[in-house]
């Protein structure tokens, strides 16, 4: 990283961690993800669902969680800066089902999933991946859940007490 400063020998900013969102927990209270951030998201902690496991949208069949940063132990929320990727495990790469939430903060997504900005994103190749859409659910029309105003925000709203996140393995009491 030092030689690669000097290399850049320019502002601090070219210092920082590079793209990936595994580096340390961002020191402001707003975090906005870009491509780059979810790289190489397979290298990030991982917690695999067996095929069937439980009801959702995104694929009745085996798919892995990735977590960027766990959340400190004690914490009522995942802290700003937190992604989670949710990838489905079949297929060639760029066929699979990528979807994604990062904890944005700064009062984003409040009468929703509060503080998350939910992403639908497709693989490029092993280690990148390219938006679909981001927001605070999909585009109008694209009936996630059976329901043609569903969105995001309806199913995780039953997660409330674990800061909306639903995943069994995803509790913040575990960390
Ligand atoms: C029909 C209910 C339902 C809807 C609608 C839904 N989800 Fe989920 N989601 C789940 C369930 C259940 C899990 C827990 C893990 C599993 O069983 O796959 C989950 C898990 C996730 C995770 C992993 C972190 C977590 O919360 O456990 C992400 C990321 C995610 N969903 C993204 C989305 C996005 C993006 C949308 C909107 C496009 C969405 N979800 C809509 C049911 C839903």
């Amino acid at each position: 990283m030092k030689l690669l400063c000097v290399a850049i020998a320019m502002s601090l900013a070219a210092c920082a961690p590079a793209e990936s969102g595994s580096g340390p927990e961002p020191a402001g209270d707003t975090f906005l993800a870009v491509d780059s951030s979810f790289t190489g998201f397979r290298t990030w902690e991982s917690f695999p669902l067996p095929a069937g496991s439980s009801l959702t949208i995104h694929t009745s069949g085996a798919r892995t969680e990735y977590l960027n940063r766990a959340p400190a132990p004690g914490r009522t929320a995942f802290p700003v800066g937190t992604i989670i990727v949710k990838e489905s495990d079949d297929g060639p790469i760029d066929a699979r089902q990528v979807f994604a939430r990062v904890k944005r903060g700064g009062g984003y997504n409040a009468a929703g999933a509060a503080g998350w900005e939910w992403f639908e994103l497709k693989n490029v190749d092993e280690e990148r991946v390219t938006r679909v859409w981001r927001g605070v659910g999909p585009p109008v029309g694209e009936k996630y859940g059976g329901d043609p105003n569903g969105g995001c925000n309806g199913c995780h709203g039953a997660a409330k007490d674990n800061d909306f996140v639903l995943s069994p393995q995803l509790q913040l009491e575990m960390f």
